[in-house]
Order: structure tokens, then sequence, then C-alpha cells
């Protein structure tokens, strides 16, 4: 495995392959991303995983300088996995504008309403941050597919907007959530779970998991459901940030006719904020 941290470089090395898959992540890697990193394997000849930890996606007051970091494992763990580079830039390779302190001559993708609801409401510019970065590392990487995991399912639905609208000839590729044995999505941040905290975290994906039990036995009030399940979380002294029944196509709210749905929800335990979301067709 090759590691490379510049964009010349990194063209260098890519030239002439026919079949390029791209999984995009900012490391500290789990075996949720190991997944994706296999589906691209059995998608492509050629894989290249990229570690950036995005400062552009970070609101003020979010957890950037504290973001886990852990490179050397990272490496080998995708080296284990046959990858064929890791590219990991430096925030001014990826950002030459970009001073260290603000973003303001940096570029950046506007967003459609979506992007302010869900996990967007509390997080303004996260995805326009995230979509700059995709953007850009689609130009520089040109891959034939790229894997994004379901776990982050409003991630997943913007980046699928943003190649279709920006007309990108790149196959976007849904990888499953993975999970602990309770549940629990893996995640970069249930490293910041005490061991109480990762038990406790499965109740997020159950009341999730609940609500889908409901609706396909028949129940349409969804947000009757949403409400019940927030107040169970909070009795268990979670802070809820939303729970949603929505299209999975569109992630408009759901309605009644819609047999497409996903229910996501984001909730803070102790100090972490967890995102979760169940998918299924009734
Ligand atoms: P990161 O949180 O590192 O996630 C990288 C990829 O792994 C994303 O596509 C995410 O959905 C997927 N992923 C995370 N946990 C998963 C799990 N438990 N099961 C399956 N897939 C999982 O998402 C980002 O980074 C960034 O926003 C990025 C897209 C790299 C842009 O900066």
């Amino acid at each position: 495995m090759q590691i490379i941290e510049t964009v010349a470089a990194l063209k260098r090395a890519l030239k002439n392959q026919p079949n390029i898959a791209l999984v995009p992540t900012m490391g500290n890697l789990h075996a949720g991303h190991l997944h994706l990193v296999a589906l691209a394997k059995q998608e492509a000849s050629f894989v290249v995983v990229s570690i950036f930890v995005n400062p552009l996606q970070f609101g003020a007051n979010e957890d950037l300088a504290s973001y886990p970091r852990s490179l050397a494992a990272d490496y080998e763990k995708l080296s284990d996995h046959g990858i064929d580079i890791a590219f990991v830039p430096s925030v001014i390779e990826m950002y030459p504008h970009f001073d260290g302190v603000n973003i303001n001559q940096t570029m950046s993708i506007s967003m459609p309403p979506i992007a302010n609801e869900l996990c967007g409401a509390t997080r303004a510019g996260h995805f326009s941050g995230v979509a700059t970065v995709v953007a850009k590392l689609f130009n520089i990487v040109m891959p034939h597919l790229a894997v994004f995991g379901k776990k982050d399912f409003q991630q997943l639905h913007i980046i699928r907007e943003l190649v279709q609208q920006f007309n990108i000839p790149i196959r976007i590729v849904g990888g499953e959530t993975v999970r602990e044995s309770n549940g629990l999505a893996m995640s970069s941040r249930n490293g910041f779970l005490s061991a109480e905290q990762k038990k406790n975290a499965a109740q997020l994906h159950q009341e999730l998991h609940t609500i889908k039990e409901e609706i396909l036995n028949g129940n349409n009030e969804f947000s009757a459901l949403t409400q019940a399940a927030s107040q169970s979380l909070q009795g268990k002294s979670w802070l809820v940030d939303y729970i949603s029944v929505r299209n999975a196509h569109t992630l408009a709210p759901a309605s009644t006719q819609d047999a497409s749905i996903v229910v996501l929800a984001a909730a803070i335990l102790g100090n972490t904020r967890l995102i979760d979301n169940v998918e299924f067709l009734r």
C-alpha cells in the first residue's frame, strides 16, 4: 500500500488506472469503514481510501480539535485489507486558501433546504463542507465509483444529489451500517463513550427499531411514535436532537402513502452526539 500526501503524487500514481474506487473517510477506522473498503474491493480493481479530517464540515463549537486520530493503526488496517493507496492530505494541501483560522477565501458548494434539516438544523454549514470536500476528492481521484455508509443516511442522500445535480460521472454505492453486537452503530465517536455509556448507547437503535415495528404493524401516527421514543430516551438521560420519519428516497417527511421509509435520529449521551437510522419497506 502506498501512502500519498499530495495531489500531484496521487495523480501520478493513478494515471492509467482503468477502474478506481474511492472510499472517503476521516480516519480512526473501525469495522464500518472496513466494510465499505471490502465493498470497494469487490467493485473495482484499484482502491483509494482517503483519510482527511475536513475542517470545513465542523462548526465552531464542534469537536474538530478532539476528533480521534489514529493514523498508524489506520494504515495497518488498510494495508491488511489490500488497499492500493491511502491518500492522506494536509489541510493546506486540500485548502490552499485556508489560513488555519478562517475559511472565507475557500469556495464551497451551496446546499438545498434538506441540508438545513435533521442533522443540518443544528450543524449549520456541515453538509456544504461535506459536499465541498467530497467534490474535491472526486476531482482529485476521478474514481469510477465511490462508497459511502448508510449510517450517515442524510450525507449519502446529499452526495447522491451532488453527483446528479452536478452531472458527476461517478457511481455512488451505499454500504449497510455495521453495528456492535448490542446494536450500537459503529462510529469513530464511540470511543468517547464510557463502558457504561456504550451499553446504554444501544437504546437509540432500540427506539428506532420499535418505531419501525409499530409502522410495519400499521401505526401511521408518526409524530406520536417519534415523541414517545424521544420521551423514552430523555427518561434514560439522553438529550434528543431529533427523531424523524422520512421518505427514504426524498428525505421529505413521510406520508402514510410512502412505501420506502427511513427513521432517523440524533441524540446526545453524556457529551457524545450519536446518529442512527433504520430504513425499511412497508
Ligand atoms: P467518516 O465519519 O470517517 O465516515 C466515512 C464513511 O464511513 C462514511 O461514508 C460513513 O457513512 C461510513 N461509516 C461510518 N460508520 C459506519 C458504520 N457503522 N457502518 C457503515 N459505514 C459507516 O463521513 C465522513 O467520514 C465524512 O463526512 C466524509 C464523507 C469522509 C467527508 O469528509
